[in-house]
């Protein structure tokens, strides 16, 4: 495993950092106050392939590597973690699935829109009875001729309120527990397919989170993704890459209100001098820094295993627990060095503070993440 970048990744990196700085830093605020969704910013980020960074060319996308993936992932969150999360989901959750698992018409379909920009995807694996336990969703699908007629909810759908494409999970035979649940792509213009209200919540206001209905709704078969039962697997797999670009969101979050606390310790003056000047200040900033330094490399780790290996899990997952615990570790300190003013809504570390707090908990939560890294250690190696 190389640790030093390639002139391309480093060159994407600064393309990202302009974009992110130009484009994104200025809308960070209002998207997080008002729960905007930064449509105009996401089309742009089509435009730079941002939507599909390691989907093949071929099929509309920049056709880079994992790492570089997170190297995007985590520019765009250092200054906004909404817009971090919103391409997160298109890159990792729809568009790699559609890359592994969609036939060749599929992807012409499909994948080829999502991964230019064109359009925008979402996830729909969640529902208010099964969270954690994802085997155990209940939306149904059942077959007639050469369609399905879809009916259930699906909850927490990060860009539900924008997606023209969403991936859904329903189970052909509940009976049969995970081996029932079969992936479906569908058309937000579907008959029988609607969205809910936007969820307002702690952090990340700008990511259209929403429930989604499916009430008769009927699909081709030719929308099958897999085959009868595969979903889960489609499903689980999929997480294991979604859970390396919530590992870099994380360190991007971090890294926004590190350098946060960084310019303002240089600034803030207390007791006759700089608050940078006090050993329990330059000791925060040391574990913040180390801690930061320790998360990326474990999610340089995970892209590097995702990009090598077919079965990542024990990666992603120790890099996604790692990263969003240390996000919540240096957004706090960073409030803790902004005194008052970091409780304010004028200075940008209570944002980051609580944007981090949902890595914590999307895409599968931390005591997840525990269960998937010790049934590694026991059973898997
Ligand atoms: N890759 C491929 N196959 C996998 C897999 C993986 N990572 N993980 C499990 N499987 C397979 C197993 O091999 C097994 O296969 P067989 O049928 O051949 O035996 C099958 O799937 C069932 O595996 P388990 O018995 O381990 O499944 P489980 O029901 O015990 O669940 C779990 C395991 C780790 C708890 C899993 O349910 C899980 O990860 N839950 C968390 C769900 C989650 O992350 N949700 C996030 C929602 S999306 C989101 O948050 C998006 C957003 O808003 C940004």
């Amino acid at each position: 495993m190389h640790i030093e970048l390639s002139d391309e990744q480093k060159m994407l990196r600064e393309e990202v950092r302009r974009f992110a700085a130009e484009v994104v830093k200025p809308i960070a605020k209002e998207v997080d106050a008002d729960g905007l969704f930064p449509i105009d910013s996401i089309r742009q980020a089509g435009e730079l392939g941002l939507m599909g960074v390691s989907v093949p060319e071929e099929w509309g996308g920049a056709g880079m590597d994992p790492l570089s993936y997170c190297l995007a992932i985590e520019e765009i969150s250092a200054v906004c973690g909404s817009t971090g999360v919103i391409l997160s989901v298109n890159n990792s959750l729809v568009c790699d699935p559609l890359v592994k698992w969609a036939d060749d018409e599929q992807k012409e379909r499909w994948l080829k829109p999502l991964a230019a920009g064109e359009r925008l995807g979402c996830f729909g694996l969640t529902e208010p009875g099964a969270g954690s336990d994802a085997a155990a969703l209940r939306s149904s699908a059942v077959r007639d001729g050469d369609e399905y007629v879809i009916n259930g909810n699906k909850v927490f759908i990060t860009n539900g309120t924008h997606a023209d494409t969403a991936l859904i999970f329903a189970t052909v035979d509940p009976e049969e527990k995970h081996r029932g649940i079969t992936a479906f792509i569908v058309d937000k213009d579907t008959p029988g397919y609607s969205h809910g209200h936007h969820e307002y919540k702690l952090g990340v206001n700008g990511s259209g989170t929403t429930e989604l209905s499916f009430e008769d709704m009927r699909v081709p078969a030719s929308q099958r993704i897999g085959a009868e039962g595969d979903g889960f697997k489609i499903a689980m797999s999929t997480l294991d890459g979604g859970r390396v670009g919530i590992a870099a969101q994380a360190v991007g979050i971090a890294r926004g209100a590190f350098h946060e606390a960084v310019d303002y310790a240089k600034e803030r003056e207390q007791f006759g001098t700089s608050i940078s000047n006090f050993q329990a200040i330059q000791h925060y900033l040391a574990d913040m820094s180390t801690e930061l330094d320790a998360a990326r490399l474990l999610t340089w780790k995970a892209a590097w295993a995702k990009e090598n290996r077919s079965r990542y899990s024990l990666e992603a997952a120790q890099a996604k627990l790692f990263s969003s615990e240390m996000a919540q570790r240096v957004t706090n300190l960073a409030v803790q060095i902004h005194g008052g003013y970091g409780y304010i809504r004028e200075y940008n570390v209570e944002r980051y503070f609580r944007d981090a707090r949902i890595t914590e908990i999307y895409e599968g939560t931390s005591e997840i993440q525990k269960l998937v890294i010790a049934d590694w250690i026991l059973n898997k190696s």
